[in-house]
């Protein structure tokens, strides 16, 4: 079974950095494989998330981007870095999300001004964890330094988003497989897998 992958863009704004990042990563988790499928949350009306507002959870983006995420094995996560940390618009789709991410793999990549991107790489992957998620300790941000006008051109940052879209490709399968063996198992020795029960 290929792995099956889903790249998310966490920017608002069309025609963003952020759209030919994702796009990479997403080319070479196919190269490896994967069947990928793509989520824009520019081109997704989620609501700001109200917890426990009964009408969210029946409207239908709320229940697209639940069932992609459970569809999922694994995840390229990518932020634009704003104000050191992630996308207001990426944050609201994680609060949308718990158990769709216990025992997946995500990779995170991100697009800044001119940050280093560790601030909003972080705060994506601190997100994906407390989720119960596992994160790829490697990742990529593309300034606006590595890009010739419109095109991404920077051999270095092309190269690190191409090797996270294979390694989600290559971890999420193995990571999912061995946490869903393990939801079953009762006790400590089903480890964190076993509080979260039976995917069903
Ligand atoms: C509200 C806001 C906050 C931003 N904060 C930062 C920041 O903290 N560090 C940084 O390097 N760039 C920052 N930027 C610049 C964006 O990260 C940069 O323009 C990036 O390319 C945005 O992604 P996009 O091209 O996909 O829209 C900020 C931009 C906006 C609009």
């Amino acid at each position: 079974m290929a792995p099956k992958i889903l790249v998310v863009c966490g920017s608002s704004r069309e025609d963003g950095n952020l759209e030919q990042v994702v796009g990479l990563a997403a080319t070479a988790a196919r190269a490896a494989g994967a069947e990928v499928r793509e989520l824009f949350l520019r081109e997704v009306q989620l609501p700001m998330m109200v917890w426990g507002d009964p009408h969210q959870a029946m409207a239908d983006e709320v229940v697209q981007v639940r069932a992609l995420a459970s569809w999922a094995d694994g995840f390229v996560i990518g932020t634009p870095e704003y104000h050191g940390s992630m996308s207001g618009a990426l944050k609201n789709w994680f609060d949308f999300l718990y158990a769709e991410f216990a025992g997946k793999f995500a990779g995170v990549v991100a697009t800044t001004g001119g940050g280093t991107g560790d601030m909003s790489i972080t705060a994506v992957k601190t997100c994906f964890q407390w989720c119960h998620g596992f994160v790829l300790p490697f990742h990529a941000a593309a300034s606006a330094a590595a890009f010739t006008g419109a095109q991404l051109t920077d051999p270095r940052v092309i190269d690190r988003v191409e090797r996270v879209g294979h390694d989600v490709a290559r971890y999420a399968p193995l990571l999912r497989a061995s946490f869903d063996a393990a939801r079953t198992i009762e006790g400590p020795a089903g480890g964190v897998a076993s509080l979260h029960g039976d995917a069903g």
